[in-house]
């Protein structure tokens, strides 16, 4: 099923999630957020009191840890060990958790053979940071979402300010740097655009779902 999944690529706050989940959404195939996985890893370390940059913790957490995703009305809800956890992951602190645990090499491992196993049971459209590079290297179309830096932070805040978390432009802004230079220079699976994936400047379009339209005109394209 993989050569036929949608693999969507892209920086902190560009908008892969929401426009995924509309992809999924048009072309009747189900979504999945892979951040949410990274983000449960580091609800689970802050839960507990555990660090974030220790690999014996971490590995002695994913024996602990199960994660489930499931879809509910087209919304991805995502459950650690057995309690929903859609909403508690959307912190910033969760958020800058991610991608400090996403650095480490067991984490990715455990985490990415779950995605596999899930593009390969159903056609799937899954956003992320290494999907098309190393998740489903053979998905049917890679695309790569980007826009300019001030836009991406903005969108962030506004995303925070509607979860009743209002924030100040330049935390947020500073914030995204940070999480955008950890996840592109990390030694495993960083952000990249591979060669072969359609590069699409979010900022060019009105609305997640006039992106979500031209990302399903390219999926229809190439098959
Ligand atoms: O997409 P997001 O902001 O929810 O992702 C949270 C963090 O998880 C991100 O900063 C890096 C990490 N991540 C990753 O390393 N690989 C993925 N496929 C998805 C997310």
């Amino acid at each position: 099923m993989t050569n036929t999944a949608i693999a969507i690529d892209g920086p902190v706050g560009v908008g892969k999630s929401t426009t995924a989940r509309l992809v999924a959404q048009k072309l009747n195939m189900a979504h999945i957020d892979t951040g949410a996985m990274y983000r449960a890893v580091a609800l689970f370390q802050i839960e507990n009191g555990l660090d974030m940059h220790d690999a014996a913790s971490l590995e002695n957490s994913l024996e602990q840890i199960q994660i489930s995703i499931k879809n509910d009305g087209g919304k991805q809800k995502i459950f650690l060990n057995g309690a929903d956890v859609t909403e508690k992951i959307r912190t910033s602190e969760v958020s800058e958790g991610a991608s400090v645990v996403a650095v480490n090499q067991g984490v990715r491992e455990k985490l990415v053979a779950a995605q596999r196993e899930m593009a390969a049971a159903e056609g799937v459209v899954m956003d992320g940071r290494d999907i098309g590079s190393h998740v489903l290297p053979d998905a049917g179309i890679k695309i790569y979402l980007d826009a300019p830096l001030e836009i991406r932070a903005r969108r962030r805040l506004r995303d925070l300010e509607s979860a009743g978390r209002p924030a100040e432009f330049d935390q947020v802004l500073n914030e995204t740097i940070i999480r955008d230079h950890r996840d592109k220079n990390r030694k495993h699976s960083p952000l990249i655009q591979t060669p072969d994936a359609l590069c699409i400047d979010t900022s060019r379009f009105n609305s997640p779902d006039e992106t979500a339209d031209e990302i399903v005109k390219i999926f229809k394209a190439s098959r």
